[in-house]
């Protein structure tokens, strides 16, 4: 089976589709992954759903397409059927959580509470969908919820958009974000794939979260020199990030590798980096 807490880590982003109509899929699809993503969570909150993600996961195979609001058995079926490779559900739900447990399908059911977390572990589920975030409590919540459920990561979605997103990325227990504002009903409606894979771009890099770093004090491990040959022409450039590790998956696609001996590690933490990325002549110094 897929391992989805790598996926979703590495994803950061979860686009909560609400489609009404299957001729709009594969336009949808090519736009999430022009921009970058290669999830998507197409939820049964229209009728085409069922539909839409048989066409997406037969065209776009490169896409893990899964089912969102999903609060039947019915539903799984028809997701199954269709070709999900994931359950989510607003809520915890403990028969719908055991039916997709028995037919062996990832299920990230809806908390936002200790209670709810607890049964859910009971059930032996570890990755949460954490909703509605931002009107339960948002970062302050996933902090308290952080410090006692040390094994459990949260998918936060409700609420969240571009101008918050970066506060959730710092959090260590937010696996990724999921979000409908960047494949909005009405963009998918109109046909603006454009816009969405815009949407999409901006938010990864809002994501990465890049914010120069001045003072250059935050950055304690070993300078690669030019006798290494790294940065030899270009120089380096040090930047901040709320999450290093997923910084470094995102920019993998770019062919971007950490140089040997450069990290800068805290307690099991890696807090500091430098990376190069093919015909980029400066090394980029990240630090969380
Ligand atoms: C969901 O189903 O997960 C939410 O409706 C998505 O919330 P948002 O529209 O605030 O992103």
């Amino acid at each position: 089976m897929k391992d989805f807490k790598e996926l979703f880590f590495e994803t950061g982003l979860i686009p909560v589709i609400k489609i009404e109509s299957v001729n709009m899929a594969d336009g949808l699809a090519d736009a999430l992954l022009a921009g970058g993503l290669s999830v998507a969570e197409i939820t049964f909150r229209t009728k085409a759903a069922p539909q839409v993600i048989e066409k997406i996961a037969s065209s776009h195979k490169n896409i893990v397409v899964g089912a969102g609001t999903v609060t039947t058995k019915e539903e799984v079926n028809a997701a199954l059927a269709s070709g999900a490779q994931f359950i989510v559900s607003p809520g915890f739900n403990p028969s719908i959580c055991e039916y997709c447990i028995g037919k062996d399908i990832p299920v990230f059911p809806g908390v936002n509470n200790p209670s709810l977390v607890e049964q859910a572990l009971s059930m032996g589920l570890n990755v949460l969908k954490f909703f509605p975030a931002e009107v339960s409590g948002g970062v302050k919540a996933l902090n308290a919820l952080k410090s006692v459920y040390q094994q459990v990561s949260f998918i936060p979605t409700g609420g969240i958009q571009e101008n918050n997103i970066r506060e959730y990325m710092s959090l260590n227990n937010v696996l990724a974000c999921g979000g409908s504002w960047i494949v909005a009903p009405e963009l998918i409606e109109a046909g603006k794939f454009d816009e969405i894979e815009r949407l999409v771009k901006s938010a990864r890099r809002t994501m990465m979260g890049f914010l120069p770093v001045v003072d250059g004090n935050k950055f304690s491990g070993p300078a690669p020199t030019n006798s290494s040959g790294w940065g030899s022409e270009g120089g380096s450039i040090e930047v901040q990030t709320p999450s290093l590790k997923r910084t470094i998956a995102m920019l993998a696609p770019l062919g971007a590798s950490i140089i040997p001996g450069s990290e800068t590690v805290k307690g099991k933490t890696m807090v500091g980096a430098s990376v190069v990325i093919p015909g980029v002549k400066s090394i980029i110094h990240l630090v969380e």
